[in-house]
């Protein structure tokens, strides 16, 4: 008996597979060779003291893969062709360059990145509920594949907020369910970028944005923003773009509202070059001052690709956002909706659709807005006191972040590591910059999933660091 051919009972794997795997090793490495000829059935389960079943399995198995021949009767023998000699994957985990979105922060350091909303206050319990009433329906067809426009359901819930609460102009048969704005920017980008390739965006403008419409093969074209958003009167008059992205609610991240004569200019401006907007919707329910500014999308609903999420007044992790398509978009983006990934995960839509047509999103809404809005307060408090007219705050109206632009200082790399070192860490806006060298002197300080205790204990960080002479 050959000697290679051995089991181990005590292995957690099955003898079938062991066995299996042994010759299957045997024939790959040409140790086996075609015409050999195994031991009868018989005989190996004796010499391996297992029943005959499981050399007759091992054996079926490979049979079914063509590593044995099937002369049942005469003997089992070894298939021509089967021997194949590679650089079989080591088990050692392969090395891999990382991949990250640039806001990895050890736990102990004080983390300002933008846009994490309070995970602290995600309704888990309510949220649970309606999902696990979601599982529950007698209807087994919300386990079953779906549409890639996502559930009717919540299509009309968003349907009647957006239309409701931000002045859009839709049916629910416009809105194609996302994961997230990221990938409803994807999706825009397939659609819109053809023969155009010239894409205009706010600069700066979250780098994710740029690297999305780059990777579509999309040129970026930049127009600056200041205070209040894009500066519409620097649009190119001689381009043709395949379209124009802005944030008009909030613009990321210097934070202006875009005011009505500019979004006047923009759709002018679009109507004449034949090109569409973007309008990302991403926070604008988190506005202090008052109710959420209407879109631009209600201005001119043909013209404009509406995009919203729930990264934000719920939480980013369950990846859903949306987009309010015109007419002539519709099919095509359900089609590449489809492409994609089929649709959203199914039971989370319809745990959504009840979250929202039950009043709770509005409610959960208004109870974050007074939590953000006491932080937003804390951070430009803590700025104040410890820099004075030093530090002047951008964009603090509305969201989970603010901007603060300094007047004594500059924040390249080696400048945001000692701080980081020191206890907390910050990000520069020149990080979302299209053209560098404009914004080295502003922070982008994120306050959403921040307590007060860490945010006063991190602008102290930033002042100790920054302080003269240390
Ligand atoms: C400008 C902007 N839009 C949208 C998003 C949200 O992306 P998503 O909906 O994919 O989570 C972000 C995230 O930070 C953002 O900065």
């Amino acid at each position: 008996m050959e000697t290679w051919i051995s089991i181990d009972k005590k292995l957690p794997l099955p003898m079938i597979r062991q066995l299996y795997s042994r010759i299957r090793e045997a024939i790959l490495s040409g140790r086996l060779q075609s015409g050999s000829r195994l031991p009868s059935s018989r005989d190996l389960a004796k010499n391996l003291q297992v029943s005959r079943n499981v050399v007759l399995e091992a054996y079926d198995l490979l049979y079914a893969e063509g590593f044995l021949d099937a002369r049942r009767g005469a003997g089992t023998y070894v298939a021509e062709g089967a021997a194949f000699t590679c650089n079989r994957a080591s088990t050692e985990p392969p090395s891999v360059e990382e991949v990250t979105m640039g806001y990895d922060c050890p736990g102990d350091i004080i983390n300002f990145r933008a846009g994490t909303p309070n995970l602290s206050l995600f309704p888990k319990k309510l949220w649970l509920r309606l999902q696990r009433e979601a599982l529950l329906l007698p209807s087994e067809e919300m386990l079953a594949y779906g549409h890639p426009e996502g559930r009717r359901e919540l299509r009309e819930a968003i349907c009647e907020y957006v239309v409701t609460q931000r002045e859009v102009i839709c049916h629910p048969e416009q809105i194609v369910i996302t994961a997230g704005t990221t990938q409803a920017i994807g999706i825009a980008c397939h659609l819109l970028l053809g023969e155009r390739r010239d894409v205009i965006l706010e600069d700066p403008i979250t780098r994710d944005i740029q690297l999305i419409v780059k990777s579509h093969g999309g040129v970026l074209y930049p127009v600056a923003v200041d205070n209040e958003g894009m500066q519409t009167a620097h649009l190119p008059a001689a381009l043709s773009p395949a379209f124009i992205y802005v944030t008009p609610s909030h613009q990321f991240p210097i934070g202006g509202t875009l005011p009505i004569q500019r979004r006047i200019e923009l759709l002018n401006y679009a109507e004449r070059t034949g090109a569409y907007l973007i309008e990302d919707d991403y926070d604008s329910e988190f506005r202090f001052d008052g109710p959420p500014l209407s879109s631009l999308h209600g201005l001119h609903p043909e013209r404009v690709v509406y995009i919203g999420t729930f990264s934000k007044t719920l939480c980013p992790a369950i990846r859903i956002g949306y987009m309010v398509l015109p007419a002539p978009l519709i099919s095509l983006g359900r089609n590449r909706k489809w492409q994609s990934d089929l649709h959203n995960e199914v039971t989370s839509q319809l745990t959504l659709a009840r979250f929202i047509g039950e009043g709770y999103y509005l409610r959960h809404v208004g109870k974050m807005r007074k939590h953000y809005l006491q932080r937003r307060n804390d951070v430009v408090g803590a700025l104040s006191e410890k820099f004075g007219a030093g530090v002047e705050v951008l964009g603090s109206a509305t969201g989970l972040h603010l901007v603060a632009g300094f007047q004594d200082h500059h924040f390249p790399a080696s400048v945001l590591e000692g701080i980081a070192s020191a206890g907390a860490r910050f990000y520069p806006v020149e990080t979302h910059a299209i053209r560098f060298g404009r914004h080295t002197d502003k922070l982008l300080i994120g306050y959403g999933n921040l307590s007060r205790e860490a945010i006063a204990a991190g602008i102290a960080v930033l002042a100790e660091y920054l302080k003269p002479g240390t």
